[in-house]
């Protein structure tokens, strides 16, 4: 295997490549920082050739406006949006009414910039932001049992990152479930749009704490899918098994109160027995007299 091979094989494994091989190749540097900002910052909502997410595939996109157009959109989407420009609108209803957030650190530079890629990007066969592609088969039991061990821990995740766990819970996890740093995740499946939207999400989180953790030791695909078959499967529980929150705690308790009770009544009645069995051989002994 070379080099230029294994790095074609990997290089959908995320930002930590994409930083490491930006070492390598210093040449292609301009390009190489813009990619890694649209892997950070646009491909948890959009790909290039691989479909709607939460926003438009961008696949020769920039065919469609004036550059100057795109260049003032990114600068905020938001005040075209609310400025009545017709094709804002359009694009916000295709978009189920989610407006697209002002990226920060956008300027007019990066934005050019970002237009190049996705430019070159779309003239590729396969863009490397083409996202994961997932086929519409049920998971099986052991891709989901596999997503269920990397959430709590016991399989390790490859970049090293705390467990989810740790900072999560979902329905579908026993006992007393996991953290509540994070959101319950029980129903994450549906609000981030189903498989393809939920896998582009973990790939490159944006938010700030999930960025803090993942951003320097991503999750790879390999776990990405398991990981969404996992959360797949807890949302199907989850709608038919809505179990008031605490309810576990409460049960556990109470369960704790009843071994209470009956090793309390247990230790009792043998204290209870000794003290007759004494009774009855003092009385005995005197009978016998
Ligand atoms: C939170 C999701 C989200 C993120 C992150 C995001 N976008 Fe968008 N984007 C959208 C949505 C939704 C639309 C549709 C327009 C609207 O409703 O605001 C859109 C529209 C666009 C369009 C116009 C598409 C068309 O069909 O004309 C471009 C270009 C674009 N985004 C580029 C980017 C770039 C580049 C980034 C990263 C710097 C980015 N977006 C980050 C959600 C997002
Ligand atoms: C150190 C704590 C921590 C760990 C570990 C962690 N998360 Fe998170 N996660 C958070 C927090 C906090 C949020 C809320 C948004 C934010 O601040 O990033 C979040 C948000 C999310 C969301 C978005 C929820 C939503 O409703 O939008 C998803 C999905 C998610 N995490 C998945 C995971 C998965 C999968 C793992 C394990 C591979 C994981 N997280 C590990 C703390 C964590």
């Amino acid at each position: 295997m070379t080099l230029a091979t294994v790095f074609l094989t990997r290089r959908r494994l995320g930002a930590a490549v994409v930083g490491l091989c930006l070492l390598s190749w210093p040449v292609a540097g301009q390009a190489q920082e813009t990619a890694a900002f649209f892997r950070q910052n646009c491909a948890n909502c959009h790909t290039i050739g691989g479909g709607r997410l939460v926003g438009p595939d961008l696949k020769g996109v920039t065919a469609l406006r004036d550059r100057s157009w795109f260049i003032q959109f990114l600068q905020n989407p938001k005040a075209m949006t609310e400025g009545g420009d017709p094709y804002a609108l359009k694009l916000k209803e295709e978009a189920r009414g989610v407006v697209m957030p002002t990226i920060p650190g956008m300027t007019p530079e990066r934005a050019g910039a970002l237009l190049d890629l996705i430019e070159a990007e779309s003239a590729k066969e396969h863009s490397q932001f083409e996202g994961l592609t997932i086929s519409d088969k049920p998971f099986t039991p052991a891709e989901i049992a596999r997503g269920e061990a990397l959430f709590a821990g016991t399989l390790r995740l490859s970049g090293g990152a705390p467990a989810c766990l740790s900072c999560h819970t979902t329905v579908s996890l026993g006992g007393l479930g996991g953290g509540r740093l994070g959101p319950d995740l029980s129903r994450v499946f549906e609000r981030l749009h189903g498989r393809k939207g939920l896998a582009a999400w973990l790939l490159a989180p944006a938010t700030t704490t999930m960025r803090a953790v993942f951003g320097e030791r991503p999750l790879s695909s390999e776990e990405v899918l398991p990981l969404v078959a996992f959360l797949e499967a807890s949302a199907k529980r989850g709608a038919d098994d809505q179990r008031p929150q605490g309810l576990e705690l409460l049960l556990f308790a109470l369960g704790g109160l009843a071994v209470c009770v009956v090793s309390f009544d247990a230790i009792w009645k043998g204290r209870l027995r000794s003290v007759r069995r004494a009774l009855v051989e003092h009385t005995r002994s005197r009978g016998g007299k």
